[in-house]
């Protein structure tokens, strides 16, 4: 049977390589998400997977909305719809963005996008020459370095604290490359419970930031899907709060707050920039998924989300507090951790000299998988750091997932001693 599929498909006789652009020769799977693949099939606990825990879906509203709203608007979830979406979803968002962040609505138009990850891309296409320097975050969120790489930028990483991203090393670098004559195209920041360390940046730097860009001329990309999932310490506005000449791009999605099926985010912008994305999204989809939209319009309109945002944080707010226990109970001395308000992720710091890609097999071996930090610096610079999700299992197995975990780093720990 294989061998017959393969004679159709003409493997042996064609040169798929050959057919390939230069750009897509260039793509790469990433050799650990082939690794975490494994994981998912295996008894392995997987601290690896940044998924929502599929129990925060709300089913049964997504229901009756759908029905709602295939009874009452079927003529224009099923029909194409203009490419920036649908108006009354966009203009629901704008309002809900000025109750909840301050963000007034005369100052941005909408955009919807599938999902943030579209909007990255999009980014990528109406910003970046090739050369440009975009500034990162060290670590930063790895599919955005991928969406960018597309675009051939020359990455500058920039060290992170548990405050979010070093603004005064920003700054040095900014004067450094106006001695050069060089400038900066834009900054992109996971401002609130990053992807992947956890934390979030002080108000003090987002104000900072901000300034910057109008002093060095850049502009600021602020993708933020986690806002939402607070679940201690005190709200933060948003960077694009403070902006007042119009230089911070907004992304929001629906991911974590909705469910990410709905493949559903928004960009919020100056109308000049989202004219532009909005050209270049013609070209991709024509526009995002139209039932997704109406869905989420009613959801947004009629008040589900924000009921729905206190039960999801309920829900994770446990296993947050599970593996943080769990870290403080088991992690051998010399092994830090950043200790998030809120979001999915908890970043992990091992001793110098540890190889986080190197011990993964070992940690796969005893039943436990994990991201190892090098994948989501710019460089790849930075090699005994990983990545933990607190959202997808149970508080039981994160326990058992971290203390399986603190073994393995301890041996670790004890061979580099030898
Ligand atoms: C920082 C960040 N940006 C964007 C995305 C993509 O989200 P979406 O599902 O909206 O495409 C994710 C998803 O994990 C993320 O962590």
């Amino acid at each position: 049977m294989e061998e017959r599929l393969m004679r159709k498909l003409g493997s042996g006789s064609l040169e798929f390589e050959r057919y390939f652009s230069k750009k897509a020769l260039g793509m790469k799977a990433s050799e650990i998400r082939e690794l975490l693949k494994l994981v998912e099939s295996s008894n392995v606990i997987s601290l690896a997977g940044g998924l929502p825990a599929s129990e925060t879906f709300p089913v049964e509203q997504i229901k009756e909305i759908t029905k709602e709203v295939l009874e009452e608007h079927a003529d224009k979830a099923l029909q194409y719809g203009t490419t920036k979406g649908f108006t009354p979803l966009r203009l629901a968002l704008a309002r809900w963005m000025e109750k909840r962040y301050g963000i007034p609505t005369s100052k941005v138009e909408i955009m919807m996008v599938a999902g943030s990850q579209q909007a990255l891309d999009l980014a990528g296409r109406v910003f970046i020459n090739r050369g440009d320097i975009v500034v990162v975050e060290g670590p930063t969120y790895l599919a955005a370095l991928q969406a960018f790489k597309y675009y051939d930028p020359e990455f500058l990483s920039i060290p992170m604290d548990h405050k979010g991203m070093r603004i005064d090393l920003l700054e040095e670098k900014l004067k450094k490359l106006k001695a050069q004559g060089k400038k900066v195209k834009f900054v992109y920041t996971v401002s609130t419970f990053q992807n992947p360390m956890g934390v979030t940046m002080s108000v003090d730097r987002r104000k900072r930031l901000v300034e910057l860009a109008d002093e060095y001329d850049f502009l600021i990309i602020e993708d933020s899907p986690y806002t939402e999932l607070r679940y201690s310490g005190e709200p933060v506005p948003p960077v694009k709060h403070f902006d007042d000449t119009g230089r911070v791009i907004y992304l929001g999605t629906f991911s974590k707050i909705l469910a990410p099926g709905f493949r559903l985010g928004w960009i919020a912008a100056q109308p000049q920039f989202i004219r532009k994305m909005e050209i270049a999204k013609q070209s991709i989809d024509l526009c995002a998924n139209t039932l997704a939209q109406l869905i989420a319009w009613k959801y947004v309109e009629d008040g589900y989300l924000d009921e729905h945002i206190p039960e999801i944080v309920e829900f994770y707010k446990p296993r947050r507090d599970a593996m943080l226990k769990a870290l403080e109970d088991f992690m051998p001395e010399g092994v830090g951790w950043t200790k998030p308000d809120g979001g999915m992720f908890i970043w992990v710091t091992l001793p110098e000299g540890i190889d986080t890609k190197m011990m993964l097999e070992k940690a796969v071996a005893k039943g436990v998988a994990y991201v190892p930090g090098e994948a989501f610096f710019a460089h790849r610079d930075v090699k005994n750091t990983m990545r933990l999700n607190f959202t997808y299992v149970p508080e039981e197995k994160i326990r058992e997932g971290v203390k399986r975990l603190a073994e393995v780093i301890e041996a670790e720990m004890k061979s580099l001693g030898d």
